[in-house]
Parts: C-alpha cells; sequence; structure tokens
C-alpha cells in the first residue's frame, strides 16, 4: 500500500499494490484528477510526479505526453504504479477530450 498526495487540493489517499493512481482514486470515490477514458488514450488524468517512485503498467500515448514531458516528470495517472509513496500535481483537463468536443449536426438541438 501507497500514498498518493495532493497537495493542491489537499487530499492523501491509498494505492493498492499494482494498482495505478488513479485507478486507486476512482476505487475511494475521489474526484481531484478527472476520468477519462482509463486507459491511457484521452489525456485528461495527466499528472506531474513531483516526488516518489513509480512504473508505467503500459506505455503511454505520445499524443498526451512527450518524451521531453515524461523526462519532467509529467504522467497519464491511468499508468502510473506507486512503488513509494508519492506528491502529484493535477495537470490534467476535461477540455482535451473528445466527448467535450461539440458537433451540433449530431444532436437536435443546440448549445445557447
Ligand atoms: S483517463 Fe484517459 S488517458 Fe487516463
Amino acid at each position: 500500500m501507497t500514498l498518493v498526495r495532493i497537495p493542491s487540493v489537499k487530499q492523501v489517499y491509498e494505492c493498492r499494490a499494482e494498482e495505478t493512481i488513479l485507478a486507486g482514486m476512482v476505487r475511494l470515490g475521489g474526484k481531484a484528477i478527472f476520468v477519462g477514458c482509463q486507459n491511457g488514450g484521452c489525456g485528461v488524468c495527466k499528472i506531474r510526479v513531483v516526488s516518489g517512485e513509480w512504473r508505467l503498467s503500459a506505455p503511454m500515448s505520445r499524443a498526451w505526453v512527450s518524451i521531453a514531458e515524461e523526462r519532467d516528470g509529467e504522467a497519464l495517472a491511468c499508468r502510473v504504479v506507486p512503488r513509494s509513496d508519492m506528491e502529484i500535481e493535477v495537470l490534467g483537463s476535461l477540455m482535451k477530450s473528445p466527448a467535450r468536443i461539440w458537433d451540433s449536426s449530431q444532436s437536435g438541438f443546440a448549445p445557447s
């Protein structure tokens, strides 16, 4: 069991062994990190690791995290498995999610 701290929202929670940061938060009902596909494809769960050891559960899409960003500690929370207690910053935004793109031609009503 490892602890994940998110100082900007004053949250600390526990991740189980082999659980990603995002899965641990979702299991506990947290909302500090945006939740999208939970499979590395949408980028809304982007974080910066401030401290702690971690590994990737699977490769990250370079559409959301470049090699340079990864070197700076940026990652997708749905791919990060803690190996020690960690401190992170939330970087993701729902504005990046394809689900947020409005296509009024596909709907019977338009935004006001
Ligand atoms: S939730 Fe979609 S990339 Fe992490």
